[in-house]
């Protein structure tokens, strides 16, 4: 990569990071690293032959719409990793629609599918045998290791959700249901009990049954190490475990066993985790800690669910399904997003037994495995096989979070970068000697200036501290150099204007 620019240097002030926390001392000596401050980085953005259609349509929509941005973003068109606005101005697209967007926005052979399928058959429902969503079913189920067979498909995540929680209750006869503070597992009125994060709760009755426990975030939590995680990139805590031994995964259970003791009776019905929290803002967990957690909540009688609707179809990288890296095999798998790359689609994939209690009742959707849902899905299989999607996440992934850590070396601001594959988040901070949230202004000063120079990406966490990064998986090496000069930039500017 070409780079004909200044140098930048951020005192690191003598080099030296100190984290308080009640169980390790942190101190950390850090070498200051020089990343490359680019001007005009935006025409620095990677080639793209696609020309898009002009859009017409100009007075139709108020420009004063409240978005995500201060200056919204008036999305016309998209192609694989671009979007373009209704003004032409193209963007790098590092969010997928909340990583939602898997192999491509309009990928040619999704679309393909897509289209064929709409001029033989819109809609049928289970009313009617429809073979190819018998034969789209079995290819999933062929994706999961068993005893995971058993296919249904929905319309969203919060339905897959919805439909697991409503399962679990009835196969284990039990009625409460674990997850973690900082998730997200959907917004329909039974899922919202499920979702721990205020900003998207409403003061209405909810999530009766429903209980949370502490998530074992080991860099905003109260204890975390240098090797804690499954991630090429460690926290900037330091710890003295050994080995193979992680004492925060020890205290996080301990809360864990806390919540069994005092929240929830002794036979539970099932724990929800994300493999990688999403709209957490991909917090990860000590390496054994859902492991164990799965081991105590089947010894309660609970099922252990996996959502997967972030983490699936080969985002993490090393392996198709995020469950995979924590060697557990769940009770039941939850997904959407990615499975139809941004067609509504859901499903829950369980076990025969599991099912078996299910059946006591006529279960009706009326769109779940809608046929073009079904073709369009298949052909998104189809698509992250042929394209290598589940190596580009690795390789791709792993490139940007290396890079990332030297940013975060370099700025005093960015505490934390994490995750895997193209499940990344990176946490700011005022200083990392704190650790406390950069305030919101400040996160949306750089969210704004990121996407003035061409590249959208998220924002999440309890307090909206973590810059979310969870493209289509086609993205580039060259992609991923033009983000990280652009979002070097960013931090740059925002440094030199505090
Ligand atoms: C992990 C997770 N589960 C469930 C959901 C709910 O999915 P949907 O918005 O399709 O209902 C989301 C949505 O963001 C999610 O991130």
């Amino acid at each position: 990569m070409k780079y004909s620019m200044q140098f930048c240097h951020v005192n690191m002030n003598a080099g030296q990071t100190r984290v308080h926390s009640p169980s390790h001392s942190l101190t950390k000596s850090k070498q200051a690293v020089f990343y490359p401050v680019l001007h005009n980085v935006r025409s620095k953005m990677p080639p793209c032959n696609f020309k898009p259609e002009e859009y017409k349509v100009k007075a139709a929509f108020s420009r004063h719409t409240v978005t995500y941005y201060k200056k919204p973003v008036f999305i016309h068109q998209g192609y694989m990793q671009w979007l373009w606005d209704v003004d032409g101005r193209r963007y790098l697209d590092l969010f997928a629609g909340v990583a939602t967007v898997s192999v491509g926005h309009c990928h040619p052979k999704v679309t393909a599918a897509a289209e064929q399928q709409m001029k033989r058959l819109w809609h049928t429902t289970n009313i009617y045998v429809y073979p190819p969503l018998h034969e789209y079913c079995e290819k999933l189920a062929s994706y999961l290791p068993d005893p995971l067979k058993v296919v249904y498909l929905t319309n969203s995540g919060s339905e897959a959700n919805d439909l697991a929680m409503l399962m679990a209750r009835l196969h284990t006869g039990n009625f409460d249901i674990i997850t973690f503070r900082g998730s997200y597992h959907g917004g329909s009125p039974q899922t919202m009990g499920l979702t721990s994060n205020a900003a998207y709760k409403y003061p209405i009755a909810n999530g009766l049954g429903c209980t949370n426990t502490m998530c074992p975030d080991v860099f905003r939590g109260p204890w975390g190490g240098s090797h804690c995680r499954d991630s090429p990139v460690q926290t900037i805590r330091e710890c003295s475990c050994a080995q193979g031994h992680c004492m925060a995964n020890e205290q996080y259970i301990g809360q864990l066993k806390e919540t069994f003791a005092t929240s929830v009776p002794s036979r539970i019905a099932a724990f929800f985790g994300e493999p990688i929290q999403g709209v957490g803002g991909a917090v990860q967990y000590p390496k054994n800690y859902l492991k164990e957690a799965y081991q105590l909540v089947r010894d309660r009688g609970g099922l252990c669910i996996a959502d997967e609707v972030q983490t699936g179809f080969g985002r993490t990288g090393s392996h198709f399904w995020g469950f995979q890296g924590h060697d557990v095999i769940p009770d039941m798998v939850t997904m959407a997003k990615g499975i139809g790359n941004g067609f509504p689609m859901g499903a829950v994939v369980t076990t025969p037994e599991i099912a078996a209690s299910f059946a006591k009742g006529v279960h009706f959707n009326t769109f779940g495995g809608n046929p073009v849902a079904c073709a369009v899905a298949s052909s998104v299989l189809d698509t992250i096989k042929e394209n290598g999607t589940q190596q580009i996440s690795l390789d791709v992934g792993t490139y940007l979070m290396t890079e990332l850590a030297k940013l975060r070396d370099k700025y005093e601001i960015i505490g934390d970068v994490r995750g895997k594959g193209l499940q990344i988040g990176v946490e700011m901070v005022k200083d990392k000697a704190s650790r406390d949230l950069l305030p919101p202004e400040a996160m949306n000063e750089i969210f704004e200036n990121v996407k003035d120079m061409g590249v959208l990406i998220g924002k999440g966490g309890v307090y909206g501290q973590t810059f979310r990064i969870k493209p289509p998986m086609c993205i580039t090496m060259e992609d991923a150099d033009f983000f990280l000069a652009v979002f070097n930039k960013a931090i740059h500017n925002y440094m030199e204007r505090r």
